[in-house]
């Protein structure tokens, strides 16, 4: 019985052929492949390979080969009907009835990709001949390379009503199958003529690389800017991603893929080096493609352009987003700064440029909470409250019970630190004494044991390193001759969060570069590097207050301030040290965790009072 094609695809990928294979053969795995002995003949060394990314195996030894499928009928003598129905019952399918209608329908969808691939290869020569120069100088003006052009298989759409009627029209591929195809228009009364007229077009396949709609671009002010096919039983916009065929294989290698928002995006990524890019058509990004998203990545990154529309974007894509998340799989956003997008950015500063933008990209639940928070005062209850709910609200959208009970206990925890009364003004005593404190003393480190908890665990995480990470940059923005007293300390510390390490080594690189730049020429020259979603928040105002960096006037009490935090934030680590030394020690009681326990303990006393962190530690 034929099976519809998609119900195959979609088994092939919901079933993991290292787990069929891995039932019956025990696998070891081997670079991007797995070996084993193969099943179907007798053998005493491994010649039997799967390869998961190709979604086939193969036998040297017995020649035997085949997916996921034909696995399961050699191993179990089974028909194809059998081995597929089998599967689907796994993977929790339900195996569709071939009717004779469904026979009907899958000859009418190949007959469809013949003739959206007959139209693309019309496009194709026409871009190349006098007809289509328009076009093709067009796409050069904008840097595209004959490769790139030959690769995404760009094409041109006559300025005529019939030139690909006339071309494509004949027996086997007649007029209502061309409409169908969303290559001719019908008008109620008259011939059918050509849809896409004086356009370059930009085939939409599907993610085997099949021809399954175009997008079209018109070279004037015509509207609309990109005409894409109307839906058609091959093309549905919101289950489709543009380059999706491409960026497997880059995707699959390197673990990332990047969603851009149009057309020149993708290509423009493509061709700087980026081959794991694709897009949505036109629309946010849906539950359908988030999910195709996450066969090739756990976390997707969403760049948008940092206007208006890429914001909204970015809160829509959010609301897709959480309900579907589960374990392991997430977004996080990338903003390009306004007004460039992706092939712009690409154009004039480099791929460079554009991999810092990916580099600064934002978990979902930082860009949650800031989507949540932004410009929004918190100074009553009430307002508290609201905020509370809303993201409460928002956590119990996620139909997965565990991610969403994580997303209720980071909310809180962010609320808790956001709701922090504001620290009193500190100001360092002018004989030296005491430093100044950001809250209140936090419980205390050791329990009655004397040992520090987590003796025996992995030490707890640190939940605000990233908090005095944060102002040392902020202090260090606002008066950047401060670096002359803690660039060097700057310079040896790896900071913990990944985006405002990027932007440590940005800061260090422009005033290794120009020591007398001032805050805002410092500012503007790490905008261009592409910092500056880290810059808004670093320097938004709300965020500031929030998380105690006062505005100083005077170099002094900055400089004050920002040894205050770098004592605590090192303190805290030489905390972590300690524990993680006393838990080896408990662990092994080796002679050379003595001596470490010691060694660190010893630079710990030295140490006194609190540790600076308000609070966090001990809690829940
Ligand atoms: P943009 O207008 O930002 O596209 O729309 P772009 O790729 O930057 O365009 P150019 O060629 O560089 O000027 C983003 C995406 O939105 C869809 C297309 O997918 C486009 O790539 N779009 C836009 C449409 O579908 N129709 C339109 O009329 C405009
Ligand atoms: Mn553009």
């Amino acid at each position: 019985m034929a099976f519809p094609p998609q119900f195959l695809d979609e088994l092939r990928t919901r079933v993991p052929l290292v787990s069929v294979v891995g039932r019956r053969v025990k696998l070891i795995r081997k670079g991007r492949e797995h070996q084993g002995l193969c099943p179907f003949h007798n053998e005493k060394t491994p010649s039997f390979t799967v390869n998961e990314d190709k979604g086939f195996y193969h036998c040297f030894g017995c020649g035997a080969h085949g997916d996921a499928i034909g696995f399961e009928m050699q191993s179990g003598h089974l028909s194809f009907t059998e081995a597929v129905e089998r599967l689907a019952a796994e993977a929790g399918l339900d195996v569709p009835k071939a009717t004779p209608e469904d026979r009907q329908r899958d000859q009418r969808r190949a007959s469809l990709h013949d003739a959206l691939e007959a139209a693309c290869a019309f496009f194709e020569r026409q871009l190349r001949t006098a007809v289509g120069h328009e076009g093709f100088n067009y796409l050069k003006g904008r840097g595209l390379g004959d490769e790139t052009i030959a690769r995404f298989r760009l094409g041109w759409a006559p300025d005529s009503r019939d030139a690909l009627k006339k071309a494509l029209m004949n027996a086997q591929c007649p007029e209502a199958l061309l409409i169908e195809a969303g290559l001719l228009k019908k008008p109620e009364t008259g011939a059918a003529f050509d849809y896409f007229r004086g356009r370059v077009m930009f085939p939409i396949t599907d993610r085997r690389g099949r021809v399954v709609a175009f997008g079209a671009r018109t070279l004037g002010d015509g509207q609309p800017k990109y005409l894409n096919s109307p839906e058609t039983p091959l093309f549905h916009k919101g289950a489709t991603l543009y380059g999706l065929a491409h960026a497997r294989e880059a995707a699959r290698e390197t673990g990332v893929v990047v969603v851009a928002e149009g057309y020149m995006d993708v290509i423009a990524l493509n061709q700087a080096g980026f081959g794991y890019a694709v897009a949505p058509l036109g629309t946010a990004v849906t539950e359908q493609q988030i999910e195709e998203l996450w066969r090739l990545a756990p976390e997707p990154i969403l760049c948008l352009d940092g206007d208006v529309a890429g914001q909204r974007a970015m809160a829509r894509a959010l609301d897709r987003a959480f309900p579907i998340l589960r374990p392991g799989l997430s977004l996080r956003f990338a903003t390009v700064p306004a007004p460039e997008d992706p092939d712009s950015l690409i154009k004039a500063r480099g791929p460079a440029a554009m991999q810092a933008v990916l580099d600064a990209a934002q978990p979902l639940i930082e860009v949650a909470w800031r989507l949540a928070t932004a410009g929004r005062p918190l100074d009553t209850p009430e307002r508290r409250a609201a905020l509370e709910k809303e993201l409460m609200d928002k956590a119990h959208t996620i139909a997965d019970e565990t991610v969403r009970w994580q997303y209720v206990a980071a909310f809180r925890a962010k609320l808790k630190e956001s709701f922090r009364p504001p620290p009193r003004q500190w100001t360092r005593p002018a004989g030296g004494g005491r430093p100044g404190r950001f809250g209140p003393p936090p419980p205390p480190l050791r329990g009655a044991d004397g040992l520090l908890p987590g003796a025996g665990r992995p030490p707890p995480p640190r939940p605000t390193a990233q908090a005095q990470e944060w102002v040392m940059l902020a202090l260090v923005l606002d008066h950047p001759r401060l670096i002359d007293q803690v660039g060097e300390r700057l310079g040896e510390t790896a900071f913990v969060d990944k985006s405002l390490d990027n932007l440590r080594r940005g800061i260090l690189k422009h005033l290794g570069a120009a020591r007398d730049l001032d805050a805002g020429e410092l500012s503007s020259h790490l905008r261009s590097d592409g910092f500056a979603p880290t810059l808004d928040i670093l320097l938004d105002a709300n965020e500031r207050r929030g998380r105690a960096v006062p505005g100083y006037g005077s170099i002094e009490d900055a400089r004050a301030h920002w040894e205050d935090v770098f004592h605590y934030y090192t303190r805290t680590y030489r905390q972590a040290d300690s524990s993680e030394a006393c838990a080896q020690l408990a662990q092994d009681g080796s002679q050379a965790s003595w001596v470490r326990f010691e060694a660190v303990k010893g630079q710990e006393s030295v140490e006194s009072g609190w540790d600076g962190e308000p609070g966090t530690r001990g809690g829940k």
